[in-house]
């Protein structure tokens, strides 16, 4: 079986190379279409499969269509397209476009959207996935396949695609600012910038761990940690009187309903 991806770029060279390294497909069975001569060199650097310009030749050889270019870019694909889809199974990973609108874009329902996750860069990805009407069980077995080899799997219905791209397609951008911000207030007093960085990551990746190993719900690993009157308690006070928790809960919101609209254009 043969994988094209339409667009070669972060997401489409993260999955591509997750594939091969876990043997799940060769390198013969994927191929890759993208105008930017830039992510051609990338892709192919990386990948070790060699990247074209030509997106009909891409999508005429393959069995399954990866469609990884920016929302803004989906209609220009279709438009200028003259290969038959030929009822082939298509996944987009593309942000905020839904099945109705891929679907009378290809005249397909053999689609499944999925939102993945940078961190599918380094095998820690999330991809979460919603299927058209004309997918089948074996269609399903196969998309699952792709994405467990670069982090976890979930199907749930699309409407819950949106608070999904918020969550956790969105989400490393949140852990990449929050950590920097870290790292600036240390910096700012005067501990060194890389001794900061590294025990802030050690420090997130060991919170996260304890999460893992259940030791307690995030809101129990706090109280644990948190005397009265202690200098963790300090801290804690200046992120409620900011409301932090209502900061996050208009990230959320405010990333969901750009992927509405997204959606809607
Ligand atoms: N990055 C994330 O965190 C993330 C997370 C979840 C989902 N996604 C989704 O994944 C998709 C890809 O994201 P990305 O971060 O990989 O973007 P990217 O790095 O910009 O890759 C997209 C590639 O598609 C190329 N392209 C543009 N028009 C094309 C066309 N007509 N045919 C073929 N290729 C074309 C672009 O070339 P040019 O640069 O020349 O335009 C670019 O190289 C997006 O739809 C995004 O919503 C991304």
């Amino acid at each position: 079986m043969k994988l094209a991806f339409i667009g070669a770029g972060k997401m489409a060279t993260a999955i591509a190379q997750g594939l091969i390294d876990a043997n799940c497909f060769g390198k013969s069975n994927i191929m890759a279409s993208d105008p930017s001569m830039i992510s051609q060199q990338s892709f192919s650097t990386t990948v070790g499969v060699q990247c074209i310009d030509d997106n009909d030749a891409t999508i005429d050889q393959g069995d399954v269509i990866v469609l990884a270019v920016k929302p803004q870019n989906i209609e220009n694909v279709f438009s200028n397209l003259i290969s038959p889809l030929n009822s082939k199974l298509l996944i987009s990973i593309i942000a905020g476009c839904t099945l109705k609108n891929l679907s009378a874009l290809t005249q397909s329902k053999r689609i499944i959207r999925v939102m993945p996750n940078t961190p599918a860069m380094v095998g820690k990805g999330t991809a979460v996935f919603a299927c058209g009407d004309d997918v089948t069980k074996s269609d399903i077995e196969l998309v699952t396949k792709i994405f467990s080899t670069v982090g976890i799997v979930k199907q749930l219905p699309e409407e819950y695609l949106d608070i999904v791209t918020a969550v956790s397609g969105s989400g490393p951008a949140y852990v990449f600012e929050f950590i920097q911000a870290w790292v600036d207030a240390a910096v700012a007093n005067e501990l060194d910038p890389e001794l900061s960085l590294e025990l802030i990551l050690q420090t997130v990746s060991g919170a996260v761990e304890m999460i893992h190993k259940k030791m307690g719900t995030p809101d129990e690993l706090r109280n644990a940690v948190t005397s009265p009157g202690g200098t963790t308690e300090a801290g804690l006070n200046v992120l409620k009187e900011h409301h932090f928790r209502e900061i996050i809960q208009s990230v959320i919101n405010s990333a969901k309903q750009r992927s509405i609209e997204l959606g809607n254009d």
